[in-house]
């Protein structure tokens, strides 16, 4: 009774819960999209629930996106949320263990190595992964069978993202000693940790001790590098460890070697849980993967040769398959900023106050019948010129879009937009275009080799996963696989 006798008439309506510490924890946790849309529907764009015991305050729709990525440094901060989780994973003094003008900086080194240069280096590296993976892998050793494919998605996820960012000497180590480090690593990853990250939680001693082992992997690598004075490659790894920030100090080894792992972290969870979307969703529509073998017959030749940069513009299915996939399940559901100072709603009566979470959640808007009719059937062809069902997303005029450079180069401002998978402003994903290259090669890859249906024969598509801050599909998420013989 007090909180409703003293609630300011300014602060957005407070969704209710019996349970004074927990709130709306645990409802939000179980499902954060079910939960966004229920109070959507009961309260409007903007409203706030109890988050462990801090007020978070959720404003969805494109002007929320817009007001909560593209807020200003002195209004809202990232790595108060995030540090407690990322530091004891990347390792000290990167992304959100400085200050944010520091990752603008540490986001435009990483920047320069993601060329179309590089990606012309890149797709032959993550095309050959693929196919030499099934190969090798004993679990394809017949025509045909059943497996759960997230585990497949995981490993193809980072020994593509591991050999085409980090070089070959880091991949063959993925064959020893990697893989389990990263898997130990990840642990750190847990929901759990946000809560307890005080607490000498048992497999934080294994987090911290393969945090150690990882960094000393690359920081040596980078000494032979340096003692063979190697000058030819133009990786991730060559481009950091050659980078000065702009006081004149060249990025320290350490700082180098936590970027690398930041950058491997980053992508490995969101670009694994997307991969075995689309190869989840492939197996519930045949029809479609059946389209996207024909089009790469057409639009590369019936003996499809080996893949190129170049080639993954002249598959537009292809890419539209990913863009659905991320429409509807986006690895990252929840993007968290502290509140610096009270904020004023632009066209509310609405104060955000100083301390409170705000919470984006653009998935809202990219599953809004008002902007993409049918929202939750995926199909890949919406995104046809043509389309019926073609996605109504509001454009601020071509001629003056809109772009800003917050220290890491242009980026469009555009988070006005219904569609952010990869997030917006200063924060914004620097590894799109990485993503959309290794998701596009590995689906065209998979679809030359294989057949996929769902093992009853149905259309439907597993629930989600989110226990783990990246969401991903249920397990076991199995497929029925059959290799395809190749057309003569
Ligand atoms: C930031 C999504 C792949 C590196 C972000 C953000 C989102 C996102 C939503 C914004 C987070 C925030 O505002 O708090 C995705 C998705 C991916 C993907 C959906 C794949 C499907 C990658 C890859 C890399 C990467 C492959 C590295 C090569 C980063 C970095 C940031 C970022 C460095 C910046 C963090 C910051 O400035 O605070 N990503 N990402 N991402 N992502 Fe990605």
């Amino acid at each position: 009774a007090k909180q409703i006798l003293f609630k300011n008439p300014n602060e957005p309506p407070v969704v209710f819960s019996w349970f004074p510490f927990f709130g709306s924890t645990v409802i939000y946790g179980m499902d954060p999209p079910a939960f966004f849309h229920a109070n959507r529907a009961k309260y409007g764009d903007i409203f706030t629930f109890i988050l462990l015991g801090k007020k978070t305050t959720v404003y969805v729709g494109p002007k929320g996106n817009d007001f909560i990525l593209n807020g200003k440094i002195k209004d809202v901060n990232a790595e108060e949320i995030y540090s407690v989780l990322t530091t004891p994973v990347f390792g000290k003094d990167v992304v959100y263990d400085c200050p944010n003008s520091k990752l603008m900086e540490q986001k435009k080194f990483m920047k320069v190595a993601l060329t179309t240069q590089a990606f012309q280096s890149y797709v032959p590296i993550i095309a050959d992964e693929v196919s030499s993976y099934f190969k090798k892998n004993p679990l394809f050793k017949s025509q045909s069978g059943i497996v759960n494919i997230g585990p497949i998605m995981a490993q193809l996820t980072i020994f593509t993202a591991s050999h085409s960012l980090q070089g070959k000497e880091v991949r063959n180590k993925f064959d020893e000693s990697l893989a389990d480090l990263y898997h130990d690593l990840d642990m750190g990853f847990s929901a759990v940790n946000f809560v307890l990250h005080w607490a000498p939680l048992p497999w934080n001693n294994k987090r911290d001790h393969a945090q150690r082992t990882i960094a000393k992997i690359y920081m040596d690598t980078i000494k032979e590098r340096r003692a063979a004075g190697q000058t030819n490659s133009q990786d991730m790894m060559w481009h950091l460890m050659n980078s000065t920030y702009k006081n004149g100090t060249p990025v320290p080894d350490h700082e180098v070697a936590h970027m690398m792992i930041a950058l491997l972290m980053a992508g490995q969870h969101s670009s694994s849980s997307t991969s075995s979307w689309i190869m989840l969703y492939l197996a519930a529509r045949p029809d479609i993967m059946e389209e996207l073998y024909r089009e790469q017959v057409e639009a590369l030749g019936a003996d499809l040769p080996p893949l190129t940069y170049e080639d993954l513009a002249k598959l537009p299915l292809n890419q539209a398959v990913i863009k659905e996939t991320l429409r509807l399940n986006a690895p990252i559901h929840s993007i968290m900023r502290k509140v610096k100072q009270p904020m004023p709603v632009p066209g509310t009566k609405y104060v955000v106050p100083a301390n409170q979470t705000l919470l984006a959640a653009a998935g809202v808007s990219a599953s809004d019948p008002q902007y993409f009719p049918e929202p939750d059937l995926w199909e890949p062809h919406r995104w046809d010129k043509e389309s019926p069902i073609a996605p109504r997303i509001p454009r601020s005029d071509p001629e003056k879009d809109e772009t800003i450079d917050y220290g890491y180069g242009l980026v469009s401002k555009g988070s006005m937009s219904p569609y952010l998978p990869f997030g917006a402003g200063r924060h914004r994903c620097i590894g799109e275009h990485f993503a959309n290259a290794q998701l596009q090669t590995i689906t065209a890859m998979i679809v030359r080799m294989f057949k996929f249906r769902n093992p009853d024969g149905s259309n439907k598509v597993i629930g989600t996963d989110y226990v783990s801050l990246f969401s991903r599909p249920l397990e076991p998420a199995n497929v029925y696989w059959e290799k395809r013989e190749k057309i003569a």
